[in-house]
């Protein structure tokens, strides 16, 4: 594998440093954590048949805590204890008396991973690098005691999934550095990033939040069904990261009690809701995170340039609550967006709107929907030609419409003719104005433009509860997301429509 092609800075901690010949002394976490990986790896290979869960003898080879604290043996098997070198466990390997029998020796370079382990002084590793022992883990750590005052900015970022692959040092290695690169820029300044490693292997990191302005709140207000600011919406910019990830962990049934615990925890400002975060997920995935704040070509991604305004409008709201609304909304105009960031078709501000979207975990039902005029499908329409949404759903539920003009920033909802913002199952329904049984049409272009791109966001939520729609509380170029309703939040579908409207040509039809 080539390594990664951007160079170290400065502010990042030392990776990358070649293992071979280190001072085993002078070992930092990701190369300890490495070696706690490899030396796993060829004991579940070659030991863990017989000396697994149901261990053979004393030695179990699943259970870090006792293979090295396994009570009296003539021979540690592997020593927590710098001075104490000799380990039965490789001694055994060497000498071929283990594993037993005709079965596949360990190589050369497996016995030596497993003596480097133990030159570091043998650190932990987990009986499996999946989503419940790194929620376990994250749970241990966060109901230390000395966590308490930072408790409410602790999140957990994960880098564990790398850990069972074949390429595990390189693929972790590469991952913390883009991991690094992605969050350093987000520093409030003149600080040093601190991306701490909780466990031994060095794969799962704490990251308080505060060391990026990311624990604001107050920033964003409800957006009502008739366009208007309706109260503050209690989120953190942090939350933004949660709404946008994929696929976010679940957690087991023995775990769910600390779990809430801690997930109200991880927001205490956020008074009026019952649990503290919003799509409540107990750890982010490092890699998406990565890509989710930096483009390939390492440039920051529309989520990234959400995060750094609402910094900003942080840093011009003045704090207090009891102000009114209109007074915290004359902080300076959203920094307008880069050319590269500029909205595209499809990738709308409905993201749930920018980035990522939630859409990228399996939509729970099927939904379709196109526009129709006289009938036929259209993906372009004249300006203030008349057109329906046509749209049929696999389940029963309440239907919500948005639109974006990209060009102007805004969200608005789409008023539905009262008997449509519920479906049926399978029915297909022509969605039409609440004022104009005829259907929709667009009206504004910007001025001298011949063409623009509208966004359409349709949102079926199974069940009877309307997502609901936030708006940052900048003056202009707010930033906006959509927030399932409901305590279902897979129970949404939404699908992002662009249409494309074209300058009137003739007179109108
Ligand atoms: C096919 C089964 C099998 C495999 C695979 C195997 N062992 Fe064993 N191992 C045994 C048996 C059987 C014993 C004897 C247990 C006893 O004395 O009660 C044993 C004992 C041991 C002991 C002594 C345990 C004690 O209680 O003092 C060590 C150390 C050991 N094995 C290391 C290894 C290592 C390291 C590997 C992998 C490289 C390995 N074994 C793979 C079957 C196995």
């Amino acid at each position: 594998m080539p390594r990664p092609r951007f160079p170290l800075t400065l502010a990042l901690l030392p990776l990358l440093t070649a293992t071979a010949g280190a001072d085993d002394n002078k070992l930092d976490s990701r190369e300890t954590g490495d070696r706690a990986i490899a030396a796993r790896r060829v004991l579940f290979k070659h030991c863990r048949e017989c000396h697994g869960d149901a261990a053979t003898g004393r030695l179990t080879v699943v259970d870090h805590g006792k293979l090295v604290d396994p009570g009296p043996v003539p021979v540690a098997f592997a020593s927590r204890k710098k001075d104490s070198p000799r380990s039965q466990v490789v001694e055994f390997m060497k000498d071929g008396s283990m594993p037993p029998g005709g079965r596949e020796r360990p190589s050369e370079a497996d016995i030596k991973a497993v003596e480097d382990w133990i030159a570091a002084a043998a650190p932990g590793y987990p009986k499996a690098f999946d989503d419940p022992t790194t929620l376990a883990a994250i749970l241990d750590d966060y109901e230390r005691p000395e966590q308490s005052k930072a408790r409410p900015n602790l999140r957990y970022v994960s880098l564990t999934e790398l850990a069972d692959r074949p390429d595990a040092a390189e693929a972790i290695a590469q991952a913390q550095l883009k991991l690094q690169k992605a969050l350093a820029p987000h520093l409030a300044g003149g600080k040093k990033l601190q991306l701490t490693p909780v466990d031994e292997t060095a794969t799962l990191f704490r990251l308080d939040v505060s060391q990026f302005g990311w624990d604001a709140p107050d920033l964003f207000q409800r957006w009502s069904a008739d366009n208007k600011a309706a109260g503050v919406f209690r989120m953190v910019p942090f939350d933004l990261i949660h709404l946008e990830q994929p696929n976010p962990p679940a957690v087991p049934a023995n775990l769910a009690e600390r779990t809430t615990d801690a997930l109200r925890r991880m927001n205490a400002h956020r008074r009026d809701d019952a649990l503290g975060q919003l799509r409540a997920a107990a750890f982010v995935r490092g890699e998406w995170l990565a890509d989710a704040l930096l483009t390939k070509d390492g440039k920051p991604t529309p989520l990234a340039d959400d995060l750094k305004s609402l910094v900003q409008l942080a840093a011009v709201l003045p704090k207090a609550d009891s102000l009114p609304d209109d007074k915290r909304l004359t902080g300076p105009a959203y920094p307008p967006r880069s050319a590269d960031t500029k909205p595209t078709p499809g990738a709308s501000p409905f993201g749930t709107f920018t980035a990522g979207d939630a859409a990228s975990d399996a939509a729970p039902f099927a939904v379709t929907a196109e526009f129709l005029i006289d009938g036929k499908p259209v993906r372009e329409v004249e300006q203030s030609t008349m057109f329906v949404l046509r749209v049929k759903s696999g389940r029963a539920g309440r239907v919500t419409l948005l639109r974006n003009e990209p060009e102007f920033g805004f969200v608005e909802f789409v008023p539905l003719a009262a008997d449509q913002t519920r479906l049926t199952a399978d029915a297909a329904v022509n969605l039409t104005s609440r004022t104009n049984p005829d259907g929709f049409a667009v009206d504004t272009l910007p001025r001298e433009a011949m063409s623009g791109v509208v966004n359409y966001a349709l949102f079926v939520t199974a069940g009877d509860r309307a997502p609901t729609v936030i708006q940052s509380k900048h003056k202009y170029n707010p930033v906006w997301r959509v927030v399932p309703g409901g305590d279902d939040p897979a129970g949404v579908v939404r699908l992002v429509l662009p249409l494309t409207v074209l300058r009137e040509k003739g007179p109108k039809k």
